[in-house]
C-alpha cells in the first residue's frame, strides 16, 4: 500500500515521504495535520497514512491553480494537469482521484488560497506541513500565517531545503532560519525536508 504512494505524481521524494509518515503518527497524537500545498495529494498520503494510527486527520490547502513554476511554458508545466476549457492548471480531479484510489478517507481538502484560509484557522496543529508556492512572498506568507498555529507539543515541517542555492531556491530555506532564530529547533532533518518542534 505505502509504495502505491511511489507513484502518485508530484513533487515528494520516497524516503522523505516515509519521514512524512513517521512524524505524521508522531505528531498526530497532539491535533491534526495540516498541510500547505497539496498538489496532486502525494505527501498528502504520506501524512494521511501516518495520522490514520491516532484516528487524525490531515487538512491540506491549496487553490489548486498551481505555483508559479507549474504555469504554462514554466519549469514544472505538466499537460496533465492543465484544464483545456477553463486555460488554467487545476490538480483538484487527480488529487481528489489519487485519495480514491488509495482508499484514504481522512484528507479533508481546503481549496483556497492559503493566506485566507490562515487568517480564519482556529484549531491549532499537531504538525503543520509548509510546500505551497516557493516565491520569497508565499513562503513568507506561509509562515508567518501558520506558525502560530501549532500546539505546544506539535512540529512545524518544512520541504525542499537546499543548503547551496545552486541546488534550489532559497525560499524554503529561510523560512527553516528563521524559524530557528524564533525559538523552533531542529528534531530530524531528511534529505531536504526538515522537521522542527517549538522549545
Ligand atoms: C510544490 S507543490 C506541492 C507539492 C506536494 N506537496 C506534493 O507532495 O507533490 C506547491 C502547491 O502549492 C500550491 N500553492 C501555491 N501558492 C499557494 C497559495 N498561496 N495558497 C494555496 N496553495 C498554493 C500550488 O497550487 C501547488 O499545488
Amino acid at each position: 500500500m505505502i509504495d502505491d504512494i511511489k507513484k502518485l505524481k508530484g513533487f515528494m521524494p520516497h524516503h522523505e515521504g516515509l519521514a512524512l509518515l513517521k512524524w505524521s503518527e508522531t505528531f498526530s497524537k497532539y491535533g491534526p495535520i495540516i498541510e500547505i500545498g497539496t498538489y496532486c495529494g502525494k505527501s498528502s498520503a504520506y501524512l494521511a497514512y501516518g495520522a490514520i494510527k491516532n484516528n487524525q486527520v490531515v487538512y491540506t490547502i491549496d487553490h489548486h491553480s498551481g505555483s508559479e513554476e507549474h504555469q504554462i511554458n514554466e519549469e514544472y508545466f505538466d499537460e496533465e494537469v492543465y484544464d483545456e476549457s477553463n486555460k488554467r492548471i487545476d490538480t483538484f480531479p487527480i488529487f481528489k482521484m489519487n485519495m480514491e484510489k488509495l482508499g484514504i478517507e481522512n484528507v479533508i481538502p481546503v481549496v483556497a488560497k492559503s493566506e485566507l484560509v490562515s487568517r480564519s484557522w482556529q484549531a491549532d496543529a499537531g504538525l503543520i506541513f509548509i510546500d505551497g508556492g516557493h516565491s520569497m512572498e508565499s513562503a513568507l506568507n506561509d509562515y508567518h500565517g501558520w506558525k502560530n498555529k501549532i500546539c505546544s507539543d506539535g512540529a512545524l515541517v518544512i520541504h525542499d531545503i537546499f543548503d547551496d542555492p545552486k541546488d534550489g531556491g532559497q525560499a524554503p530555506n529561510t523560512i527553516y532560519k528563521k524559524a530557528l532564530a524564533e525559538g523552533f529547533e531542529l528534531y530530524e532533518r531528511i534529505d531536504t525536508t526538515v522537521c522542527l518542534t517549538k522549545v
